[in-house]
């Protein structure tokens, strides 16, 4: 619809453009060229600036420059066989008048484009503000919501200790093997279940301020894949690392760092169901540390690469969708920053850098 309109008032303004044209040198082709008409041709050559001040002002500096030529092509011909004679000696005003057209062309059309690139970089301006605002009143919502589900979210681990309790005095009454013994562990399953989700949400919703003290990334990267050794292995992976020698220490809370490096770990095995290659590097780079984990997993579709910071976003069947959040959120405490780069049925590869001293 849009693209119609901007058609349409384009159009219009050629034939605007057009009609001036042909009016005015029609003008002076049925005028005679005698003595008493020449104030009147004196007249119909300034006519001419209309449509090129015209076309300056719509279409800029092109706009001008392309309507000075086209006029210079229609008068051109009067000047030479109308006037007679050789048109740059016997009627040299004539002739100059030309140059000047193209001088208003010029002049007019460059300060119409001034004017019109700063009206598009107002224009782009404000959109962004406006961008800029909505981003900050959503944020303001998500804030309030964030506050209110954190309280419920609070409140709910109350009677679930309760009944996480109660499910283990009832499930010391059964034998295993017995039906309701089977039905109360599966009572304490979901319970635990619930309540990690709650305390995933708690630490999203309420992120502890870091305790940043000076952390060697290598080392926490190599807890973490102590940690989660056994699992690589049974998940048939290769893992790959190639740490950096002597990077500097970097101001860090090793807690929620371990935290992130165990997000990230877990989700790149959980996306190599039947094994793979897993890749943990880490370098410096100027005036950060880069670490990167790459994985040969399932990767991550176009749709899917827009929500996977978002809480909740989880395409796993038990999955939270807090993991990536909580990454985000920790290492926005830190100052640094997460990126990736995916590709379907090949791999993905986070990239996490952190700055040397931010303290
Ligand atoms: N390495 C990866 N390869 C492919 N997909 C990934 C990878 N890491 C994350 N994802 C996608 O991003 C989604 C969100 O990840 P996130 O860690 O936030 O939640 P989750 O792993 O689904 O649940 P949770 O971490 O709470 O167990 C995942 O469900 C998965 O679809
Ligand atoms: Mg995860």
């Amino acid at each position: 619809m849009i693209s119609k309109t901007v058609d349409y008032k384009y159009y219009w303004k050629i034939t605007v453009l057009a009609l001036c044209i042909i009016c005015v040198s029609l003008f002076h082709y049925i005028t005679g060229t005698e003595h008493k008409y020449h104030g009147l041709h004196e007249i119909y050559r300034r006519l001419y600036y209309v449509p090129i001040i015209l076309s300056a002002f719509w279409f800029g500096l092109k706009g001008g420059i392309s309507c000075a030529i086209v006029v210079s092509f229609f008068y051109l011909p009067h000047v030479i066989f109308q006037w007679g004679g050789s048109f740059l000696t016997n009627d040299l005003p004539k002739t100059l008048e030309i140059v000047l057209y193209h001088i208003i062309g010029v002049v007019t059309g460059f300060l119409s484009q001034e004017q019109m690139n700063a009206t598009a970089k107002l224009r782009h301006q404000a959109g962004v503000l406006a961008q800029a605002e909505e981003q900050l009143r959503h944020a303001d919502r998500l804030s309030a919501l964030g506050k209110l589900s954190a309280g419920i979210a609070h409140e709910v681990r109350n009677p679930l200790a309760s009944i996480k309790g109660t499910a283990e005095i009832l499930s010391d009454k059964f034998k295993p093997g017995d039906k309701e013994y089977e039905f109360v562990e599966i009572l304490i399953k979901e319970v635990n279940r619930l309540d990690a989700v709650i305390v995933g949400f708690l630490d999203f919703a309420k992120p502890k301020p870091p305790k940043l003290t000076l952390s060697n990334i290598n080392d926490i990267i190599l807890s973490v894949l102590k940690l989660t050794e056994h699992q690589i292995e049974r998940s048939g992976i290769n893992i790959e690392t190639r740490l950096g020698d002597n990077l500097p220490s970097v101001y860090a809370d090793p807690e929620q760092m371990k935290q992130v490096f165990l997000n990230l770990i877990i989700n790149a095995v959980q996306a190599m169901p039947d094994g793979g290659e897993l890749e943990v590097e880490s370098h410096r780079n100027s005036s950060e540390i880069v670490c990167t984990l790459s994985d040969t997993g399932i990767g991550i579709s176009n749709e899917q690469q827009n929500d996977l910071f978002t809480p909740f976003y989880t395409s796993k069947k038990d999955g939270t969708g807090l993991g990536l959040a909580i990454v985000y959120r920790i290492l926005e405490g830190h100052k640094g920053e997460i990126k990736f780069t995916s590709e379907e049925n090949k791999g993905t590869r986070f990239t996490i850098s952190l700055p040397i001293g931010n303290l």
